[in-house]
């Protein structure tokens, strides 16, 4: 059901790569609440990927960028205002990626390249992105931009790596910099630290699916899905909640604030039937 949440606004969405992305569902939603949108993700995810398909159900436009690159954020940004004929109310800024998760090293053998390929894609493409908006005035009064993120910037999760220093470096960039555009324009800058989700960027980290079953019997309210995520940011960028900025909004079932709940220990419990487990406890073999 909508509700005109977004009538008449214009957004830029990055990182839509197929139908299981969180910016796909956020674009869908957000033409249904009334607003028009320009899509871009890198020239490869725009051949490889299904954008052509969103693009044409949702009539956005398509603009390839290199979110690490400030010359392709200068383009995205000013051709985004001649399609719009103006400023642009929001943002989306939906983009991650580890070569070191890509290729399984771990954190204590990490590759260093590698290393600030990741902060770069994943933490300073959001710095990039909005120092050239705020450059190019191209963002409007009130205006709102989201960044998503993961609970691993606070609290330790097995195997995601180093994509953990870049989402706490992501949510220290909402603060700085909302600071800043908030003082000077009234643009609000958030995250929203999203419950694991299938996708093809959830999906590339190790032991998925057992993260997903353990959060989903953690959280009171289980997983939040991709589409609940695309709820959550449509409300953000609309005018409700004008007076939020330099927030990492936990959108997560209430997984953040538990220590252990029942339906996790009853599952804990049977592990610990395990004969493997029970010879040799400090090093089973999944460790
Ligand atoms: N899936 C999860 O479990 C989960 C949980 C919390 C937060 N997130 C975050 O949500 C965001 C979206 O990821 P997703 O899960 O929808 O996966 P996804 O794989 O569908 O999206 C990741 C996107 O990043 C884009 N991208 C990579 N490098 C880029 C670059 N240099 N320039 C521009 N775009 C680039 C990819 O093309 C892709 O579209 C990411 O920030 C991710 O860390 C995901």
């Amino acid at each position: 059901m909508a509700y005109n949440l977004l009538k008449g606004k214009k957004g830029i969405i990055f990182g839509a790569l197929n139908s299981n992305s969180i910016a796909w569902k956020v674009a869908e939603k957000a033409h249904e609440e009334g607003a028009e949108i320009v899509l871009t993700n890198t020239a490869l995810a725009i051949r490889m990927g299904e954008l052509d398909e969103l693009a044409q159900k949702i009539g956005a436009h398509m603009i390839p960028a290199d979110a690490t690159s400030v010359a392709d954020l200068e383009n995205l940004f000013s051709k985004t205002m001649e399609i719009f004929g103006g400023q642009i109310d929001f943002v989306l800024h939906s983009i991650g990626m580890s070569p070191n998760v890509r290729k399984k090293i771990p954190y204590d053998d990490i590759n260093y390249d590698f290393f600030s390929k990741t902060l770069d894609i994943s933490a300073l493409s959001f710095h990039k992105m909005i120092q050239v908006a705020k450059k190019m005035d191209a963002i409007k009064e009130w205006g709102s931009i989201v960044a998503l993120s993961y609970i691993a910037a606070q609290r330790t999760l097995y195997e995601y790596n180093d994509m953990a220093d870049a989402k706490a470096v992501l949510e220290s960039i909402a603060r700085s910099f909302g600071y800043i555009y908030g003082r000077e324009k009234h643009v609000r800058i958030n995250t929203i630290s999203q419950s694991p989700t299938p996708t093809t960027a959830g999906q590339g980290v190790k032991g998925f699916s057992a993260l997903m079953d353990f959060t989903e019997r953690m959280a009171p309210l289980g997983n939040a899905s991709a589409d609940e995520c695309a709820d959550y940011c449509i409300t953000l960028f609309s005018d409700l909640t004008r007076k939020v900025t330099m927030q990492n909004l936990y959108h997560d079932g209430g997984f953040s604030s538990m220590g252990m709940s029942s339906r996790a220990m009853i599952q804990y419990n049977k592990s610990l039937e395990c004969k493997e487990c029970k010879e040799n406890p400090l090093n089973h073999p999944d460790e």
